[in-house]
């Protein structure tokens, strides 16, 4: 993973920062469709005095998984225990968890799709029925016991849900799909940053901002922070249009919020392998990052704005792509696949 990478959607750790996180479903801008759903589902369940069914987020990282999963439990008025996937080595790991929940509390596991499989058994019964079946003893003399758990709401959070195995999948009552955040969202979001941190800001620039930001919350707050940076160095601490670009431009990130990482990735498929098809592993051999970081990470959003396609035979750059790159697109022989 290149340290450098301003606009990757991987958390790092000033992302962590509490005071921008939205407590209320009210503070948390745009998934409208997420928020209408969820409001309903806690209200019913605060009605009846019941826990939450279980949840599934997923989606691409830093659209506000693990900030949905916080809300949901201050809706409900009851603890959260956070954890994650592979922090939960044995099936012991989970059943102190488990036993450490009060009636009602919500159990969020962040990259649910990391469980080893023996834990992800466990918790098959403990979501069914609130119990925890564990084997104590050795060979022969080994047995199993039944623990009850307070009834409570597990809630997963994944940038992969087809490696979630089809039982886990199937034991969530409510599973949903984060989007990008529009135009307008990420707008909404880089005022409210501005207010959390009492940074004035220009109406052109919130818009250059939102622009850039990949469709995601993150990201906006991120490029937020370095443009304010250079807001407090090069100016009075006014964010405006003239600082925004000129930190952007400094960033390496262009109007459309690409950065050298993605021109790297898009200049490989187009220069090396004459546009695709690709396959994922030669790409990631040839510019040194993960598979998966590539699928999680730098993927979505260019597949999302059309830069890419993904065929059956790898990866194929689009007319954008070519565009973009400067450089002259001849319609492929793939390119009525999708
Ligand atoms: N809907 C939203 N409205 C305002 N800010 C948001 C929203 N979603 C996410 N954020 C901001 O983006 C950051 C990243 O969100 P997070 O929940 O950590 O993403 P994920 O868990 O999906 O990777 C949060 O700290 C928060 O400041
Ligand atoms: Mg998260």
């Amino acid at each position: 993973m290149d340290k450098e990478r301003i606009v990757t959607a991987m958390s790092i750790k000033e992302d962590e920062d509490q005071s921008l996180r939205p407590q209320t479903l009210d503070q948390y801008i745009g998934q409208d469709d997420i928020k209408e759903m969820l409001s309903v589902y806690i209200q019913a369940a605060l009605k009846r005095k019941e826990a939450l069914d279980h949840i599934l987020l997923y989606g691409p990282p830093g659209l506000g998984k693990t900030t949905l999963a916080q809300i949901i439990a201050n809706e409900l008025g009851v603890n959260i225990k956070v954890t994650s996937g592979p922090a939960i080595e044995r099936s012991g790991d989970l059943a102190a968890v488990l036993s450490s929940l009060n009636p009602g509390d919500v159990l969020f596991i962040d990259e649910i799709h990391r469980l080893p499989r023996f834990v992800e058994e466990v918790l098959y019964a403990a979501m069914e029925d609130y119990v925890l079946d564990i084997v104590i003893g050795k060979d022969h003399e080994s047995r199993s016991i039944r623990i009850d758990l307070p009834p409570f709401t597990l809630i997963g959070a994944t940038t992969r849900f087809g490696d979630l195995s089809a039982p886990l999948r199937d034991r969530f009552g409510v599973v949903l799909r984060l989007s990008y955040y529009t135009n307008d969202d990420l707008k909404k979001i880089v005022e409210r940053t501005s207010k959390v941190y009492q940074n004035d800001i220009d109406p052109d620039a919130v818009i250059s901002l939102a622009k850039r930001s990949r469709g995601t919350p993150r990201i906006a707050n991120r490029l937020f922070r370095r443009v304010r940076d250079f807001a407090e160095i090069i100016g009075d601490g006014k964010i405006t249009e003239n600082i925004t670009n000129h930190a952007l431009a400094k960033l390496g990130i262009d109007h459309n919020g690409l950065d050298h990482t993605d021109y790297r990735y898009l200049r490989n498929i187009v220069e090396k392998f004459g546009g695709g098809p690709v396959g994922i592993e030669t790409l990631s051999a040839t510019i040194s990052e993960e598979v998966t970081t590539i699928e999680d990470v730098y993927e979505p959003y260019l597949l999302q704005e059309g830069y890419i396609k993904r065929t059956a035979r790898g990866r194929v750059a689009t007319e954008k792509t070519y565009q973009s790159l400067g450089i002259k697109y001849y319609k492929g022989l793939f390119d009525d696949e999708s």
